[in-house]
């Protein structure tokens, strides 16, 4: 959580730190702040509220400075006010700090601060690292050996970005939390993800764990804790910036869901031949998987609802696998053996849980694969091997796009493993690579005749929402309420049809509102259930393909959510889910709340 950007280089460094905090704002959004050198020495600006209200005070009154740090707010220690907010400086404003992590040994120095008689004016764990860097200082270490020497009593997870009175230079690090540098002709960025400087550069370098970078004006020197010099290479990412505005949308999540066309092209893309029933996927040739015995996914939220869709994938051909909550995983994990596979589905390749459950399976000897949409991030680098959903950048913190990409590059994950692990070459990879080949143009008609919006206006008001359906739909439908009540603030579950019977039905009233996804399997078993429900005067809005041809589905439904038929239920999934995510946008936005930032929640969960 909680976003950072440095900037060093010519020119005035406002404009594009408050450009970088407002592309980093998905990771956190109640308080934001600046630093810069002009100087004297770094003159902090910092608010709580959005980067706007930044905006407004840096409007009244502009700093200048080609070197600054930035950072946007996601609350862990201490309630987000001005005091609170980053960045954080010693007493006598010579050292200017920001940070993305947990200090989780901020107490201790804290009090041995105090009893040094520091005084510390806010609530946060960060505050302690500019009074040690400026402890020393006053022994008469250079600002590095300052910077270096603070980093070895720290304990936790942090990316920081550092300024001091001194130099006009930039002092970073990373354990545990992103931290990306950006290089261009002079000019230096250090942030917390490529998008926060994608405007100005798309040359970058990923730092692992333990780097130690500094940046002036003249380069960059790349070090680990100790000061031997690491070798890092540049990168060029192939996002541009347009990919990650809002392209004259008012929100970034109906950019997003608009854009699944084309990233499902993009996912599939030189992967699935229905012709030739090939799957080709880069790192992993047949036969990369004849030693697993099992699969177990870990993964998080939405990440997760898609994981539950792979594991059926692989049950359904005869391989064991199961679908964990990566935090009850990285707590209890499951037993496992050398021949077990462990795959972690992480969209941002960086959140905590998923990343602490993923260490406890490498530690017990699993081989790992990361599934993940950010190349460099900690999974991606951490795993054995990393498998890229090339779903492009995501801002709208409810998942949207990279779901819809997840379950597809699962499904042929998915495939190769079953495929080597059962000896069984062909199955019925065809039939899934057939859909698969139409699921762009599937997912635009969806996007060009959903009654959504209808749907959403004709229950708006419902006291709760429920999603229904089996088998492959279960994910689904878990998903459509996840991004129903992260948006709305309404209240919406998702149950196993099946399950409903077992206890949720006695909420079941007229002022219940029912989604059920039927995906051309199970179907009639789902249609009883939904007897059930309108027994109880509920009423029921159906996802079916192709309505016509399910009279029975449109009889019993008062709406139906039309999807093409797809003549294969884990395809159909998919644009089922598309409905469900265009009716939480519009039921979301009739409600009018702020559907891009979603009170309490960012969009990358860097704490466990
Ligand atoms: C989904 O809309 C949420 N933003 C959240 O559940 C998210 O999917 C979860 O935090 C996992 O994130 P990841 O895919 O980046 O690991």
């Amino acid at each position: 959580m909680c976003g950072i950007i440095a900037r060093v280089g010519s020119g005035d460094a406002v404009q594009e730190l408050l450009t970088g905090l407002e592309n980093l704002e998905y990771r956190g959004y109640d308080s934001a702040g600046i630093a810069v050198k002009n100087g004297d020495g770094p003159t902090v600006v910092k608010r709580q509220g959005q980067i706007s209200q930044l905006r407004d005070v840096l409007d009244e009154d502009l700093p200048a400075g080609a070197v600054g740090i930035g950072h946007t707010r996601w609350s862990t220690h201490g309630p987000p006010t001005d005091e609170n907010a980053h960045p954080h400086t010693d007493e006598h404003g010579r050292v200017a700090v920001v940070h993305n992590g947990i200090i989780e040994n901020y107490n201790e120095l804290r009090a041995g601060l105090q009893e040094r008689g520091h005084e510390f004016t806010s609530d946060t764990d960060t505050e302690v690292i500019p009074h040690l860097v400026e402890e020393y200082l006053d022994e008469g270490h250079s600002p590095e050996s300052a910077f270096r020497e603070t980093v070895r009593k720290l304990s936790g997870s942090y990316a920081i970005a550092m300024l001091v009175a001194e130099e006009d230079a930039i002092y970073a690090t990373r354990r545990g939390s992103p931290l990306v540098l950006g290089l261009k002709e002079g000019k230096y960025f250090l942030a917390s993800d490529v998008p926060a400087f994608l405007d100005f550069t798309d040359d970058v370098v990923y730092l692992d764990d333990g780097d130690v970078v500094v940046v002036d004006a003249d380069g960059h020197a790349i070090t680990d804790l100790a000061g031997n010099p690491v070798d890092r290479s540049v990168q060029t990412v192939d996002w541009n910036p347009e990919d990650a505005g809002k392209s004259g949308y008012e929100h970034y999540m109906l950019k997003e869901i608009n854009e699944q066309p084309t990233a499902l092209r993009q996912t599939l893309r030189g992967r699935a031949d229905p012709l030739t029933g090939e799957i080709t996927l880069e790192d992993f040739p047949p036969g990369t998987f004849a030693d697993v015995e099992s699969v177990q996914f870990v993964a998080c939220g939405t990440s997760y609802h898609a994981a539950l869709a792979g594991a059926n994938v692989l049950t359904e051909r005869g391989v064991p696998a199961q679908a964990f909550i990566a935090s009850e995983y990285a707590t209890a994990p499951a037993p496992l053996t050398g021949e077990t596979l462990v795959v972690a589905v992480t969209q941002s390749g960086e959140t905590a849980d998923t990343l602490a459950a993923l260490r406890r399976a490498t530690a017990a000897g699993a081989r790992t694969v990361a599934v993940t949409n950010v190349v460099g991030s900690t999974a991606a680098r951490e795993c054995d091997d990393a498998l890229f959903i090339r779903a492009g950048p995501e801002i709208g913190v409810a998942a949207t796009k990279t779901f819809s990409s997840q379950v597809v590059t699962l499904s042929l994950l998915c495939k190769r493993i079953a495929q080597d692990v059962t000896g069984d070459s062909n199955g019925d990879v065809r039939q899934l690579l057939e859909a698969l080949s139409e699921l762009p143009g599937d997912l635009q008609q969806v996007l060009d005749e959903s009654t959504a919006r209808e749907v959403a206006e004709e229950y708006a008001g419902s006291d709760a929402y429920f999603f229904i359906g089996r088998g492959s739909a279960y994910p689904v439908v878990l998903e459509g309420a996840l991004k129903f009540k992260e948006i709305s603030y309404e209240h919406a579950e998702g149950f196993a049809a099946g399950e409903l019977k077992h206890g949720p039905l006695a909420l079941v009233t007229p002022e219940t509102t029912v989604f059920a996804v039927f995906t051309g399997r199970n179907d009639e078993k789902t249609l009883s259930n939904v007897k059930e429900v309108q027994a109880r005067g509920a009423p029921v809005v159906a996802v079916a393909a192709d309505a016509d041809a399910n009279d029975e589905i449109a009889e019993f439904a008062d709406a139906v959510l039309s999807i093409p038929d797809t003549h294969h239920p884990g395809v159909a999934g998919v644009l089922a889910n598309v409905q469900l995510q265009l009716v939480a946008y519009h039921a979301a936005n009739l409600l009018g709340r702020p559907i891009d930032k979603p009170r309490n929640l960012a969009k990358s969960v860097t704490v466990e």
